[in-house]
């Protein structure tokens, strides 16, 4: 059973790429990246679909699960993670195969208070267009992130720990039943 996870922060210091990292740490998942990705744009697409955009398109139609890790932009979602996104279901033909009956779980850090709520909301709009199948099951949202992550990047904060361990418990048995 495969679940690809992708972060939607690009910078080297990320939390969210820490939180998918320490989410690798107590599942399998497959690390993807949104990194290479262009901006879209339909005269690119018309030239011929980008490398970056064409394999990670064949490794989530490969998966049974997707795993968004994300960030918090101005009350939503950030747009170079829905840009990621947006490639993803080019040529709408190929949503189906690359999006259709896929599990998805959305989590999410923030050095502020709020844990991603709003972000995550937004996330479920695009889901639902996408034709996949959310997970409603738990929810994770990480506040204050500066202070549960170490210099190296190690989620070092128990509490957080516990609650990322059973989202994550829950997840996998969610893409195990409703995963295509
Ligand atoms: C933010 N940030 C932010 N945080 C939040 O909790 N709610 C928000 O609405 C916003 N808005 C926002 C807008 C923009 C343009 C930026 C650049 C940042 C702060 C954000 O959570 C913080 O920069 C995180 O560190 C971004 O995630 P990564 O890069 O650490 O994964």
């Amino acid at each position: 059973m495969t679940i690809v996870a992708l972060s939607g922060s690009l910078r080297a210091k990320s939390f969210n790429t820490m939180l998918l990292h320490a989410a690798a740490e107590v599942a399998p998942l497959d690390v993807a990246t949104i990194a290479g990705i262009p901006l879209y744009d339909g005269d690119v697409e018309a030239a011929g679909m980008p490398a970056p955009v064409a394999a990670l398109k064949d490794r989530i139609a490969a998966a049974k699960g997707l795993l968004l890790v994300t960030p918090e932009y101005n009350g939503s979602l950030p747009g170079v993670f829905k840009n990621a996104i947006d490639w993803l279901s080019r040529p709408s033909t190929d949503i189906r195969r690359v999006f259709g009956g896929l599990a998805v779980g959305v989590i999410g850090a923030t050095p502020g208070p709020g844990g991603t709520a709003l972000s995550q909301a937004a996330w479920m709009l695009v889901l639902r267009r996408l034709d996949t199948i959310p997970f409603f099951g738990a929810s994770l949202q990480v506040s204050s992130a500066g202070k549960v992550f170490d210099d190296g990047g190690a989620l070092v904060d128990a509490e957080v720990k516990g609650r990322l361990g059973k989202y994550m418990h829950a997840f996998l048995a969610f893409v195990d039943r409703h995963g295509r």
